[in-house]
């Protein structure tokens, strides 16, 4: 496909509002729910939607606010939702079996091959029949505003769930944010960028094992990742937003399963420097970091500013993908207006924000992470992932140091508590790893080190590969904090 062919507008995607609230709690319905989509020009394409739109209802929620959302599941199948960087308790956070089972009930097929021998084999009884068809969800979001996202985390089934539409933004603010000068309202626009593929009647197309929904992940020749060769951005394909001259902040989230993006502007503006980068994972950094580009991995957020005071009326800037190929090399395009005088008292100060380093001494223990390929399967320190087996269990108050060393690309997220990235190779951080994360790009035959104080609450998470192939195909583990 041809970027240009297929160019509209940027779709925002909705703002939900609470159903009700009270002085503490912000209180949300979303139903699960299959949806026709108008992606393609002149075509329509079934989707697996959050209320009917993908990317779902934006969800907006004050620090300190307690978000409490009621999901009910109208789709023939299990479903799991996980708000990725939450600070969560565990009943709320989305363990992948915690099923919300389809109103109209599903029958299972049994599990065989791939999915036995990845130990995922206690999923059939835990889905076969009956179970909760809506669950609430209680978000505390006691944390420093981010741009959060929400996700289907069926074990096994989260990279075809999020693929046919099951994702969305859950923005948290604060008034340290609100304080700073940053570009707002409409002028403050939330990117989330994902590649899918479809078939020529304009429905998505996924390589699901069986049919799709009996047996967990993807064949060997799907394994590495499933790629698209058409990007969307909020659900449009290479889109364009008409932007005044003017200073716009963006909340970028590759939402793709398994595809990295190397993002750039093209044109430049004169001097480079094109994207300031304010915030990462876990929100603002402590300064900005100017970018020419900016690599991406699954899951990761970067929020940056772009000025385009810095073109000439007129110019159409496109968002391009260094490390992408044909269509997949664009990504969308900005259209800067033609007015030369936009009233824009935004700017970016030199400080953003406080962020106190987490430092190695403070750290009570070392853990090693390995992320490699074994015996067919896409295991954590050997194993493949087993509900229940904790591969490490965290003091709550204290400080660790874990180290994640890859084969290949490793998206690694931990849920539960955002961490500092202190080296690469036993190098310095890299241009991308400033602020607090929640998943590290560990390149191929890396160590990286983060440390992580495990704060909150008592319970049981998850640590993954969020290459979302990778984590169906086992890549996943347990750990408890106590
Ligand atoms: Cu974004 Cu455990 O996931
Ligand atoms: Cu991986």
């Amino acid at each position: 496909p041809v970027p240009a062919a297929f160019r509209a507008e940027l779709p925002i995607p909705p703002v939900l509002a609470p159903v009700h609230t009270d002085t503490t709690t912000d209180f949300y319905e979303i139903v699960q729910r299959p949806g026709k989509l108008g992606i393609l020009p002149g075509l329509s394409t079934e989707a697996w939607t959050y209320h009917g739109s993908f990317p779902g209802p934006t969800l907006k929620t004050p620090a300190g606010r307690k978000a409490v959302v009621k999901h009910t599941n109208q789709l023939p199948h299990p479903t799991v939702v996980h708000l990725h960087g939450g600070h969560t308790p565990a009943e709320s956070d989305g363990y992948p079996t915690d099923l919300i089972h389809p109103v109209g009930g599903e029958q299972q097929g049994s599990l065989t091959g791939m999915a036995a021998m990845s130990g995922m084999a206690g999923m059939a009884k835990l889905d076969s029949g009956g179970g909760q068809t809506s669950r609430t969800y209680t978000y505390p979001l006691d944390q420093r505003a981010a741009t959060l996202w929400y996700h289907d985390h069926r074990m096994g089934f989260t990279a075809a769930n999020v693929w046919q539409g099951l994702a969305g933004f859950h923005l948290v603010t604060d008034d340290e944010e609100a304080a700073l000068p940053l570009p707002q309202g409409k002028r403050d626009i939330p990117l989330m960028i994902c590649d899918r593929s479809f078939g020529a009647d304009g429905s998505f197309t996924y390589p699901a094992l069986a049919g799709g929904q009996q047996l967990p992940g993807v064949s060997a020749a799907y394994m590495d990742g499933v790629l698209g060769d058409v990007i969307l951005v909020n659900g449009a394909p290479w889109p364009v937003l008409r932007a005044d001259r003017a200073r716009y902040r963006f909340r970028i989230l590759n939402g793709s399963n398994a595809r990295q993006y190397s993002l750039a502007l093209d044109p430049q503006p004169p001097g480079g420097g094109a994207l300031v980068q304010i915030g990462s994972d876990g929100g603002l950094l402590a300064s900005p970091r100017t970018h020419d580009s900016i690599d991406v991995a699954p899951a990761e957020r970067f929020d940056v500013v772009i000025d385009f005071a810095r073109y000439a009326p007129g110019t159409r800037v496109r968002l391009v993908n260094k490390l992408g190929t044909g269509g997949t090399a664009e990504v969308m395009c900005f259209d800067v207006g033609t007015d030369g005088r936009v009233a824009d008292d935004s700017h970016v100060p030199a400080k953003l924000s406080e962020i106190a380093p987490l430092d190695r001494a403070s750290a009570t223990t070392t853990r090693d992470f390995l992320f490699q390929k074994s015996s067919g399967a896409w295991t954590i320190n050997g194993a493949p992932y087993t509900p229940g087996r904790d591969l490490a269990r965290a003091r709550l108050g204290t400080t660790e140091v874990w180290r994640f060393t890859s084969d290949v690309h490793h998206p690694v997220h931990l849920h539960l508590n955002h961490f500092q990235v202190l080296s690469r190779n036993g190098r310095p951080p890299g241009p991308y790893d400033a602020g607090w994360k929640d998943t590290v790009d560990v390149r191929p035959s890396e160590a990286v080190e983060v440390a992580v104080k495990f704060t909150g609450y008592a319970g049981r998470y998850m640590l993954h590969c969020h290459n979302l192939e990778h984590e169906d195909m086992a890549m996943m583990a347990d750990f408890s904090t106590e």
